[in-house]
């Protein structure tokens, strides 16, 4: 990896930088950079929160992972003060970078629809697989694995994990309301890419 695409990495996801352990940081960084690469996209910012619904939406898989990570570091810590947890910082943040990162690889450029191996693997299931190929921490596959409320086969069993599938939910639901946007019509508008 070029020095110029980690800095690039680090630039479209600043929580990165929050992440204390070295290794950890690193992993997420690759896991970006190797998705980005195994997918046909030109740049991470190209994918959209929702691809198959990219006609409706301007909003953008960065934008929305961004969001996601500062509402579980907050909601983190006030969950943490209330009920006087100590919850893993670097397992929350990780998995909140990572949880939408499969979208490179099932989604592709040209049609929008799903690819060959978005068609194998559902999302989650396969950013899960994809943080354990680099060797990232079951904690922090389980975080990514459970987060779709659709697409997860099971549910949260951390409370790190909890947090991203549900404010994951509420800050693209808050999204699209916020936007007056009918995501069922978007998506039967969609027909023929929706997966
Ligand atoms: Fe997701
Ligand atoms: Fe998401």
């Amino acid at each position: 990896m070029r020095q110029e695409d980690r800095d690039h990495i680090v630039n479209l996801f600043p929580s990165i930088r929050q992440i204390g352990d070295d290794g950890i940081r690193e992993k997420v960084i690759r896991a970006w950079y190797n998705a980005w690469k195994q997918g046909n996209f030109p740049r991470i910012e190209d994918v959209h929160q929702f691809e198959p619904a990219r006609d409706h939406i301007a909003y953008t898989n960065v934008d929305h992972t961004n969001q996601v990570c500062r509402a579980c570091e907050q909601m983190g810590e006030i969950l943490a003060a209330l009920l006087n947890l100590r919850l893993n910082r670097d397992y929350l943040l990780a998995g909140a970078v990572l949880h939408d990162v499969d979208k490179m690889v099932i989604f592709d450029a040209r049609s929008g629809g799903l690819t060959e191996r978005g068609r194998r693997l559902p999302h989650a299931v396969m950013g899960a697989a994809m943080a354990r190929e680099e060797g990232l921490p079951e904690e922090i596959a389980h975080v990514i694995g459970a987060h779709s409320f659709k697409y997860s086969p099971a549910p949260p069993s951390t409370i790190e994990a909890l947090l991203v599938r549900h404010l994951d939910h509420v800050v693209a639901q808050s999204y699209y309301l916020s936007k007056g946007l009918d995501m069922e019509k978007i998506l039967a508008q969609s027909t023929g890419r929706n997966p």
